[in-house]
């Protein structure tokens, strides 16, 4: 039985004023039965550990570099996540993929830098409505995680895969439970070609869930929980969000 997970993508929204009353607000929501967390602007990761002290909500980011350290002006490495108290770090999100150039081996090579700090990289796949409506969301979820499967080998089994359908990301369509369900058994499928640990991994859905669409999503069998954008800003939407994954 996989325990469900919920983390909260703040993007780029928030300060310090806002941030506090949305954890304030996380703290009365819950306790929640789920694993529940949040991946915040890198600025704001130290107060963030500091207002969940004590908490059981985790915390994480939304990026992280695939270099170890050096000259690379702009970026934060992983072991300056895992320094930060950081559980969670999300790679490969499609706004990175399509902004910042990001291919599947860069996102790979995140995901490899996050493991060998003992982060946990939360890897993000999805096609884009293009790419579904010509057929190939399979064939495009598969490569963008065998890039992953390859570069991280016998340690596949450590990471969380997200589902983020990019026509469903921010613009209020959902990717319906069978259809949300039907990409997942397709990556469960070549996760457990790679890992034995693959019935025993965690793959979210994100993508415009609210607390009226949540408890379908994660009734099904293969999600195992969500990765929730603008439904996290909101202390109460997010709250319900986490029971609904109860
Ligand atoms: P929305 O929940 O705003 O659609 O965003 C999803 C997402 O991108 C989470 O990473």
């Amino acid at each position: 039985m996989r325990k469900k997970l919920v983390v909260g993508n703040w993007k780029m929204h928030g300060n310090r004023a806002s941030n506090a009353a949305l954890l304030a607000g996380l703290r009365e929501a819950g306790p929640w039965s789920a694993d529940v967390a949040v991946c915040v602007p890198f600025p704001y990761i130290a107060e963030t550990a500091l207002a969940l002290t004590g908490q059981a909500v985790l915390f994480g980011a939304q990026d992280c570099s695939a270099h170890e350290q050096g000259a690379y002006t702009g970026e934060v490495s992983s072991a300056m996540l895992a320094d930060l108290g950081c559980r969670y770090v999300i790679v490969g999100h499609s706004e990175r993929r399509a902004y910042h150039a990001e291919n599947d081996q860069l996102v790979a090579d995140k995901a490899k830098a996050a493991l060998a700090h003992g982060v946990t990289p939360i890897v993000c796949v999805g096609e884009t409505l293009a790419e579904r409506d010509a057929g190939q969301t399979e064939s495009v979820v598969k490569r963008q995680l065998a890039a992953v499967i390859h570069t991280l080998t016998h340690c596949i089994g450590e990471i969380v895969l997200a589902y983020e359908p990019v026509w469903a990301i921010g613009t209020g369509l959902t990717a319906s439970p069978e259809q949300a369900q039907a990409v997942h058994a397709v990556l469960r499928k070549q996760l457990q070609a790679a890992t034995q640990k693959a019935d025993s991994m965690r793959i979210l859905y994100g993508g415009s869930v609210k607390p009226d669409n949540a408890v379908q999503l994660f009734g099904m069998p293969d999600i195992d929980g969500g990765l929730i954008g603008g439904a996290a800003l909101k202390a109460a939407d997010f709250g319900a969000i986490c029971r609904a994954a109860n």
